[in-house]
């Protein structure tokens, strides 16, 4: 049994047990276990019959007061992913990987929301304000009425916010701050939630936008506490693959505004860039492209996109053939494997197969099953794809090739960067040069491109 008021809490999921064990039984993870000595033990915070109530009085949606206008900070790109701007007493938590941008990122919408009139404050708990300041400096922003502070007791810094009223405040991160009403050390999944709850509290009451910002563990879990998660209005995550300069900023959770919005960045010596137009950067440079490359016309939030599918299918050296993934969901490959070898007549059974989405972004529409396919048979065939063309389709177990949403403004998009080919549902036809029924007339078509007869009645035949 655990010692008085020692309870046992996960590390990855915040499930409390009484007893330690090797495996968190809510979450399967194993040695994530730690035991945290609570003022109160789990259980004893239950109200009892005499507890004194208030009684509930409802109200209606009417309401007499107008909805405050958000904090526009000017930065579009966040102020788009934030549903607008943001909304003031709104809790928001920022996740991302050390060293993603994310200390970058929030300078720079606390310096244009400053700049624009609004009271702002950022705390540091990783940071001295000399590093904060010399940053800031860096890029440019040094003359942006911005409150600094260095800090990393919660008691203080709730002092200090409720001595003076800000309109934004960000909390570089949560995982530095402690609470001295609990034992466990800072970082813990108690100490994490209980800091977060307080300045969730502090935000409704006080009507201050409070930013925390939440480090990414290895398996992409905001660190620790995924308690944070329901607590805040609002999960943003700033991410970025190595190597690349872009910055993706994506709602996964959004009280107060769409989810599949995203901003894009990019990471240059003065800061974050916003990236208005993100097809041209992710489509790189122009010229020929090679066998397995397809550019598919997707669509992000409310953003046409265009990118890059790149596929490569190769005679696997060993027994098992690899397949592998970037930026797309692993399951989608394997179906669109299925379909092009029932269906169509391709083989992948002793090849590996690796596809990768170009620049780093992660396609989550079923709409990039057809240029998925069009990469992997024009890689398997060897053959490229013409210049000019771009593909979007979802694909059907029955090798169907299916209608997808906001056709018109895919061709729209693809035409305005001199595409003027689109491998697309048949429903697209009017303004799709090359309409595809089907996976097999796709493969058809790819393999037409050789005698020189790729045209609209090669593909639509
Ligand atoms: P940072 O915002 O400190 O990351 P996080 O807070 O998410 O841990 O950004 C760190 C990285 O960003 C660092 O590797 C350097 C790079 N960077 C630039 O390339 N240009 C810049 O102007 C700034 C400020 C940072
Ligand atoms: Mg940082």
């Amino acid at each position: 049994m655990a010692r008085d008021g020692a309870s046992y809490v996960c590390q990855s999921c915040g499930a409390v047990h009484a007893k330690w064990s090797g495996k968190c039984d809510a979450c399967g993870q194993w040695n994530t276990l730690v035991e945290e000595v609570t003022a109160r033990p789990p259980g004893a915070l239950a109200p009892t019959k005499a507890t004194r109530t208030r009684g509930l009085a409802f109200e209606t949606l009417e309401t007499a007061t107008p909805e405050p206008p958000r904090i526009a900070t000017g930065l579009e790109e966040f102020d788009r992913v934030c549903g607008g701007g943001v909304v003031p007493g709104s809790a928001i938590l920022l996740g991302g990987d050390p060293g993603v941008g994310k200390s970058t990122l929030l300078m720079q919408v606390c310096a244009r929301a400053a700049a624009g009139g609004a009271s702002v404050a950022y705390v540091s708990g990783e940071e001295a304000v000399d590093q904060v300041r010399s940053r800031a400096w860096r890029m440019g922003l040094s003359s942006a009425p911005v409150k600094l502070a260095a800090e990393t007791a919660l008691r203080d810094i709730i002092d200090a916010l409720k001595r003076e009223h800000f309109d934004l405040v960000v909390i570089d991160s949560i995982q530095t701050l402690w609470s001295d009403a609990l034992e466990a050390g800072p970082g813990s999944v108690a100490q994490v939630r209980a800091c977060a709850g307080e300045l969730v509290r502090l935000a409704k009451k006080r009507r201050t936008a409070v930013i925390l910002v939440g480090h990414v563990t290895k398996d992409g879990q905001i660190a620790g506490p995924r308690v944070v998660e329901h607590m805040v209005d609002a999960v943003l995550s700033f991410e970025g693959e190595r190597g690349y300069p872009f910055r993706i900023l994506r709602a996964a959770k959004n009280r107060f505004g769409a989810t599949d919005e995203i901003g894009v960045f990019e990471m240059g010596d003065s800061g974050l860039r916003e990236v208005p137009n993100p097809s041209a950067l992710f489509l790189g440079e122009g010229g020929e492209r090679a066998a397995g490359a397809a550019v598919f016309a997707g669509i992000e939030g409310s953003r046409p996109v265009l990118v890059e599918f790149q596929a490569l299918v190769a005679p696997s050296a060993y027994g098992t053939p690899r397949r592998a993934v970037v930026g797309w969901d692993t399951g989608r490959l394997a179906m669109v494997l299925a379909v092009l070898e029932a269906r169509c007549g391709l083989g992948f059974g002793a090849k590996d197969v690796y596809l990768n989405v170009a620049g780093g972004l992660r396609i989550n529409e079923p709409a990039a099953d057809l240029a998925a396919a069009a990469a992997l048979a024009s890689s398997a065939l060897d053959m490229p794809l013409p210049q000019g063309c771009v593909v979007f389709g979802e694909i059907s177990l029955s090798g169907e090739v299916r209608t997808v949403g906001r056709m018109e403004t895919r061709l729209k998009e693809a035409a305005k960067l001199g595409f003027s080919q689109a491998l697309a549902p048949a429903a697209a036809a009017e303004s799709a040069p090359i309409p595809v029924a089907s996976a097999t007339r796709l493969v058809e078509a790819v393999r037409r491109i050789g005698d020189g007869d790729w045209n609209e009645k090669g593909a639509a035949a």
